[in-house]
C-alpha cells in the first residue's frame, strides 16, 4: 500500500543498500523538499549524513537559526552552518538586471559548498531534494529560468570533479506526497505546509541593486506580513505571500516630520500550479493592519501597497 508509513519504510531500506557506510552530503536550503530528504536521511543513515545550510544573507528572518534549531538542535542532524552573506552581497554589487542576479547567486551557492564539500573527507553521494515534477519538466523542454531553479535548489550544475553519485529518494512522489511524509517523519507542519521561496531568495525581492540594509528592511515588513496572515489563518488559504522592497521612495509624516522612505508592496497569490494565479481578494481590515504594523515597524518604509496584478499578464514574483 501506498501510505507515506510505506514509502518511508521502502526509502528507508532502498538508501541503506544504495549508500552502505558512505557518507552522504546534503544541501539543506530550508525549503519543503530537502527538508524531507534530511529528515528521511537522517532516519535511515544517521550520522552519515551530512548537511550544508548556506546563508546567503537573502533568506527570511530567523530562517537560519530555525533551520538549525529544527535539524541541529531538535533532530540532532549533523548541519554545517555557513554564514556566506558578505560574499553574495559583494558579488551582488552594482548588480541590477535581474536574471544577472539570479546567476550570480545561483553560481555563488555552488562555489560555497563546492568549498564546504571539499572540507569533508571522504563523501561519495550527493542528495537531491529532485521530485516527480521536477523529473518532468527537466526531460521537457527548460525555460532558462527552470536550469537556473533547479542549478541552484537541486544543485544540478556542481563542479565535475566532484563526481558524487546522486540519490534522490523523492524522485518518485509528488508535492503532497513529499508533505504527507515529511509529517510522518516529525517535521513541524509549519515547514512542511511553507509556502515556496524562490532559490535566489530576496535577491529578487529587492528590485534592482541589492543593500544589505534594504534586505533587512524587507525582512522586517515581509516577518510581519507573514505573521499576521499566520494569526489570522490566511496563510493556508493562500499559495504565496511575500513583501518586495521597493527602490523608489515616497513622502511620509513621522511625528511632525516628513520624511521620504521606501515602499514597500505586499504580493499574495492563490494558484494550483504557479503557471497562472489570482491574486487574493485579503480583507481589507487585514491589509489595513499590516499595513499600519509595517509603517510603524519597520523603520525606513513610509508607504505600503497591495498588488492587485493576476499571472498573467503579471508573474507571481516582482523581477
Ligand atoms: P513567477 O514569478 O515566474 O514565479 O510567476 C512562479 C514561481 O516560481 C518561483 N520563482 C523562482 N523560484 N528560482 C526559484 O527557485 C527563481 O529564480 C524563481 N523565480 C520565480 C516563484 O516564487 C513562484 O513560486
Amino acid at each position: 500500500l501506498w501510505t507515506p508509513d510505506n514509502i518511508i519504510a521502502d526509502s528507508i531500506n532502498t538508501i541503506r543498500a544504495q549508500v552502505g557506510n558512505d557518507k552522504v552530503l546534503l544541501g539543506l536550503s530550508g525549503g519543503v523538499d530537502s527538508s524531507v530528504v534530511a529528515a528521511l536521511l537522517h532516519r535511515a543513515i544517521g550520522e552519515q549524513l551530512i548537511c550544508v545550510f548556506v546563508d546567503n544573507g537573502l533568506l527570511r528572518l530567523g530562517e537560519g537559526d530555525q533551520v538549525m534549531a529544527t535539524f541541529a538542535r531538535h533532530m540532532g542532524v549533523t548541519v554545517i552552518r555557513v554564514d556566506a552573506e558578505a560574499l553574495f552581497l559583494d558579488r551582488l554589487q552594482g548588480v541590477s538586471d535581474p536574471e544577472q542576479k539570479r546567476k550570480i547567486i545561483g553560481n555563488t551557492f555552488i562555489e560555497v559548498f563546492d568549498i564546504e564539500a571539499n572540507k569533508i573527507n571522504a563523501v561519495n553521494w550527493l542528495a537531491q531534494g529532485t521530485i516527480y515534477p521536477d523529473v518532468i519538466e527537466s526531460a521537457g523542454a527548460k525555460s532558462g529560468k527552470a536550469k537556473v531553479i533547479k542549478s541552484h535548489h537541486n544543485v544540478g550544475g556542481l563542479p565535475e570533479h566532484m563526481r558524487l553519485k546522486l540519490v534522490e529518494p523523492l524522485r518518485e512522489l509528488f508535492k503532497d506526497e513529499v508533505r504527507r511524509i515529511g509529517i510522518e517523519l516529525g517535521l513541524p507542519a509549519e515547514m512542511v505546509y511553507r509556502h515556496p521561496f524562490p532559490g535566489p531568495g530576496l535577491g529578487v525581492r529587492i528590485l534592482g541593486e541589492v543593500h544589505r540594509e534594504d534586505a533587512e528592511t524587507l525582512r522586517r515588513a515581509d516577518y510581519i506580513f507573514i505573521e499576521e496572515l499566520r494569526r489570522a489563518d490566511l496563510y493556508d488559504q493562500v499559495s504565496q505571500a511575500f513583501a518586495v522592497f521597493l527602490p523608489v521612495r515616497s513622502v511620509g509624516v513621522v511625528g511632525d516630520n516628513r520624511q521620504y522612505a521606501h515602499v514597500i508592496a505586499l504580493r499574495a497569490v492563490e494558484t494550483i500550479d504557479f503557471m497562472t494565479a489570482r491574486w487574493a481578494h485579503l480583507p481589507y481590515e487585514f491589509l489595513d493592519l499590516v499595513c499600519r504594523r509595517i509603517v510603524n515597524e519597520v523603520p525606513g518604509v513610509s508607504r505600503v501597497v497591495y498588488d492587485i496584478t493576476g499571472k498573467p499578464p503579471g508573474t507571481i514574483e516582482w523581477e
